[in-house]
């Protein structure tokens, strides 16, 4: 199947159905930057979070009201706007190696009037690095970068969680195809297998709950548990 024919590259997902998703959509409320950013990502291809998932963030933002947030794959700054404005008290730190990208999402930052948020070019693992070495602790992380990679940051990820903390990992679900949907083996097979060991690491942490949902392209969310009340 040729990439083009993906309904992701019209923002919509390949999990939910589309009659479905495209109906909720309307519901979820966005500004004018963000539909536009939203067009741009259709026109010229670039992978967004898709919007439904993008209400689901929103909404957690509100619910946390993390002073300090971490976000693994900047893109064009879909979902950094999201957050920002869903709680403007957050800093926000945010990480892409695609500089082509991050000039775009400094432009759509610069016209969403976002002042909460710094800019980094650079490989995430490198980041994730220094970050540890200088004891630095966030209380949202987001990460929405190579799936593939996700089971190779994933405990550092952790270890950069403050005690209320909690992350988010977009497209574990990658279209359904680690929960069996069949798929072009050659070209994906690497790929479902270390989405599905990544979820394999995860059902063996017992200091937090996990929720999995079939939202978007798979969107997990991971919440330390506090140590009285679980
Ligand atoms: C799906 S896009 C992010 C979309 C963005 N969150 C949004 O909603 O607009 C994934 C991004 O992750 C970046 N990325 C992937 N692996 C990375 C890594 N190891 N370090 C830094 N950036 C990475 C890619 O360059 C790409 O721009």
């Amino acid at each position: 199947m040729l990439q083009m024919e993906f309904n992701r590259w019209k923002n919509l997902s390949e999990i939910v159905p589309v009659d479905v998703e495209s109906f909720v959509n309307v519901y979820n409320s966005r500004d004018e930057v963000l539909e536009d950013i939203e067009k741009f990502a259709v026109e010229e291809k670039v992978p967004i979070l898709l919007p439904s998932a993008a209400a689901l963030l929103e909404l957690l933002i509100k619910l946390v009201k993390p002073e300090k947030i971490l976000e693994i794959g900047t893109g064009i700054g879909y979902s950094t706007i999201v957050m920002a404005k869903a709680f403007p008290d957050a800093e926000i730190l945010t990480v892409d190696s695609n500089l082509k990208r991050l000039k775009v999402a400094k432009e759509f930052f610069k016209k969403a009037g976002l002042k909460n948020v710094t800019v980094i070019h650079s490989d995430a693992f490198e980041l994730i690095e220094d970050l540890l070495a200088e004891g630095e602790k966030f209380d949202f992380i987001f990460v929405d970068s190579v799936k593939s990679e996700y089971p190779f940051f994933n405990f550092k990820i952790q270890a950069l969680l403050s005690e209320r903390g909690m992350a988010v990992f977009d497209n574990v679900l990658f279209r359904g195809y680690v929960c069996g949907k069949s798929y072009d083996e050659k070209r994906y097979s690497r790929t479902v297998n270390l989405l599905k060991l990544f979820l394999n690491q995860i059902k063996e942490y017992p200091d937090f709950s996990v929720t999995l949902l079939p939202l978007g392209d798979g969107f997990l969310i991971l919440k330390r548990k506090s140590p009285e009340r679980g």
